[in-house]
C-alpha cells in the first residue's frame, strides 16, 4: 500500500513538468553563466580570437563580436537566455563592451554560488552585490576623465584592438574620429547611424577612407552620360522622372494620322517639361528614387546632367543628408533651395567582374549630415567583421563624443573598482561582506582575462594591480602582452563600463532572487 492511501496527491501542474528547487537551482543557472564565459573568455580584449560560425543555412561568419556571437547562437536554456538578452542591451545601448558584461555577470553568478554553498542566504548575497555597486560607482566618479583629440583617437584604438580592424589601427581611428566630428559640425545627434559603411571589394585595407558624401551602387543607364563633374547643384527626387502613365484602362480611338502626331506631341511635351523643370532647376545630378524615362534621360545627358534611378529610400535620404538636398516628390515643384551640392561627382565601371553596377561617387560634399567609410579589401567575410569592429568603434566613440566622459581601459578602472569595494565592505558588520568581497573578486574577471589571452599568470597579475590600486599608483592595467604598466591610451567612454557592470550586476542579482525552476518541457 502506498503511504497516499486514502488521500490523493493535488496535481496542478502537468505530468511532464519538471520543478527545480534549491541548490539544484542555483547549479542550473550557475552552470549556463558557466559555459557562456568559457565560450567567450577566449575572444576578449586585443590578445583576443575569433570565432567562425557556421549556420544552419550554409553562412559563415569570422567575427570577434560578443554580441554577433550570442545573435546567432540558438540559445534555448532560460538562464542562458537571460543574459543574451542583457548582452543584446548592452549593444543597443553602447555598441561596445558586450564581451565583458557577459563576462562580469557569468563571474559574479560563480562567486555566487561559492557562497550559497557555504550557506549565505540568496538575498544577503543581492544586497552586497548592491552596496559593492555603489562603491564601484563612486570610483568611478572619482576617476572619469574628460576628452581630448588624443584621447578620443584612443577610444576609437581601445574600441578596434583585437578586431579584423586591428591590422590597420592607425589608419582606422583617425577616420573613424573624422567621420564623427565631420558629422557633429552639421548635425546635433552625430552618430554611427549617419555614417554609411561602403564595401569596395578591391585593394586593401589601406585603402579604406572617409568619404565626405555617399557612393551607391547602381548600373548607369547610359555609356555616354556625364562623368567626372566637379562643383556640381544636385537634385534628389522621392518619386519617378517620368509622366504619369495612365492609371485606367482607356482606350484612345485615333482615326487619323495627325491625331497621332498630336497624342504623341502631347506627350512628348509633357517630357519635356519634365526635361525643362531640371534645367532651369540647375541640377546637374539628379539622384531618383523611382523610374527614369529614357527620353527624358538622353535630353538631360544631352544637357551634360547626370540622371541616376532606382535608388533605395535610405539611399535617397544619406544621398539628400550628404549633399544638404531636399527630397522633392515631383521635379515640378523643385526650387532652388531644395538642391543640394557637392564637390565630386564620378562613376566608375568595373570591367573585370561580372557586376551589372557601377560604383557612383558623390563626393567633397560642403556640410554633410551624412559620411561614408568605403572600406577596402577583397573577401565578404573578412569585410563584415571589419565593418563590425568599426561600427562598435564608432558606436564607441560617439557616446565619448557626446559625453566627454571617459575611463581608463585595460581592466584598470575594473581593478580600482575592485579595491574600492572592499575598501568599503570594510564598514560592512554583517554577512553581506563577504558578498562584497565575492563582488570585487568578480571585477577583477576582466584584467585576469586579459591576462590569460596574453598567455601570462593572471593570479600575479592581479595581484599586482591590487597593490597597485591599493598604493593609488595612477592607472595602471594590463598590457597586450599580459604584463602590468600604465593604462595611457586605452580609454572607453564611461557609458559602457557603467552601463555594463549595472546590466551585469542586475542581471545577477535577478538570479539569485529565483527559487525554483519551473520547466513545462521537462527540461
Ligand atoms: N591596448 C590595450 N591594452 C590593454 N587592454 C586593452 C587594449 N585595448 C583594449 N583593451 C581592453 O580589451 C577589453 C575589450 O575587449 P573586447 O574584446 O572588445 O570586448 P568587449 O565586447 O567587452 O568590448 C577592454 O577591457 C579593453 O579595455
Ligand atoms: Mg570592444
Amino acid at each position: 500500500m502506498s503511504e497516499h492511501a486514502g488521500k490523493p496527491p493535488v496535481v496542478i501542474v502537468k505530468d511532464q513538468t519538471k520543478i527545480t528547487s534549491g541548490a539544484e537551482v542555483q547549479d542550473k543557472l550557475i552552470s549556463a553563466a558557466r559555459i557562456f564565459s568559457d565560450l567567450l573568455k577566449p575572444t576578449f580584449g586585443p590578445r583576443g580570437l575569433d570565432k567562425m560560425l557556421y549556420k544552419t543555412d550554409g553562412s559563415t561568419a569570422i567575427t570577434n563580436d560578443g554580441a554577433k556571437i550570442i545573435a546567432e547562437l540558438m540559445v534555448k536554456h532560460p538562464a542562458a537566455k537571460m543574459m543574451v538578452s542583457m548582452g543584446n542591451s548592452q549593444e543597443e545601448a553602447c555598441g561596445d563592451g558586450v564581451t565583458s558584461t557577459l563576462l562580469l555577470c557569468g563571474a559574479l553568478l560563480q562567486e555566487a554560488s561559492t557562497l550559497l554553498r557555504k550557506g549565505l542566504h540568496p538575498l544577503t548575497l543581492v544586497d552586497g552585490y548592491h552596496t559593492a555597486l555603489a562603491a564601484a560607482g563612486e570610483q568611478m566618479d572619482a576617476d572619469t576623465l574628460g576628452v581630448s583629440d588624443e584621447r578620443l583617437l584612443a577610444v576609437a584604438e581601445t574600441a578596434l584592438r583585437g578586431k579584423g580592424a586591428e591590422a590597420a589601427l592607425d589608419h582606422f581611428s583617425p577616420i573613424i574620429v573624422e567621420a564623427l566630428t565631420t558629422l557633429a559640425a552639421n548635425r546635433d545627434d552625430a552618430g554611427a547611424e549617419h555614417v554609411a559603411m561602403f564595401k569596395t571589394g578591391t585593394g586593401g585595407l589601406r585603402d579604406s577612407r572617409l568619404v565626405h558624401g555617399v557612393i551607391v551602387n547602381r548600373r548607369v543607364l547610359m555609356d555616354s552620360l556625364p562623368n567626372r563633374l566637379s562643383d556640381v547643384k544636385v537634385a534628389v527626387l522621392g518619386g519617378d522622372l517620368k509622366i504619369r502613365s495612365m492609371t485606367r484602362d482607356a482606350e484612345i480611338q485615333i482615326t487619323s494620322a495627325d491625331q497621332l502626331d498630336s497624342f504623341v506631341d502631347a506627350e512628348q511635351a509633357r517630357k519635356d517639361a519634365l526635361a525643362e523643370a531640371v534645367m532651369t532647376s540647375g541640377a546637374q545630378v539628379v539622384l531618383c528614387a523611382g523610374e527614369v524615362d529614357r527620353d527624358i534621360l538622353h535630353r538631360l545627358a544631352d544637357e551634360d546632367i547626370l540622371t541616376v534611378g532606382e535608388l533605395d529610400a535610405s539611399e535617397i535620404r544619406n544621398a539628400a543628408d550628404a549633399v544638404g538636398a531636399n527630397i522633392v516628390d515631383s521635379i515640378l515643384d523643385i526650387e532652388a533651395a531644395d538642391l543640394g551640392a557637392c564637390g565630386s561627382m564620378l562613376w566608375e565601371r568595373r570591367e573585370a567582374t561580372d557586376q551589372v553596377e557601377d560604383i557612383i561617387r558623390i563626393e567633397e560634399c560642403a556640410n554633410p549630415r551624412v559620411v561614408t567609410i568605403e572600406v577596402g579589401g577583397g573577401g565578404e567575410t573578412a569585410t563584415e567583421e571589419i565593418i563590425r569592429g568599426l561600427h562598435d568603434a564608432l558606436r564607441a566613440t560617439s557616446l565619448a563624443l557626446a559625453s566627454g566622459e571617459l575611463l581608463p581601459g585595460g581592466g584598470s578602472i575594473h581593478a580600482r573598482m575592485a579595491h574600492a569595494v572592499r575598501r568599503a565592505s570594510e564598514s560592512e558588520p554583517g554577512r553581506a561582506r563577504l558578498a562584497m568581497d565575492a563582488y570585487a573578486r568578480a571585477l577583477e574577471t576582466i584584467p585576469a582575462t586579459l591576462v590569460e589571452n596574453s598567455g601570462g599568470d593572471a593570479l600575479d597579475r592581479v595581484l599586482e594591480l591590487r597593490a597597485a590600486a591599493r598604493e593609488d599608483d595612477g592607472f595602471v592595467g594590463i598590457t597586450p602582452d599580459g604584463s602590468v604598466g600604465t593604462a595611457d591610451g586605452v580609454w572607453h567612454p564611461r557609458a559602457v563600463i557603467e552601463e555594463g557592470l549595472e546590466a551585469a550586476t542586475e542581471t545577477a542579482m535577478s538570479m539569485l532572487r529565483i527559487d525554483q525552476v519551473i520547466s513545462a518541457r521537462g527540461d
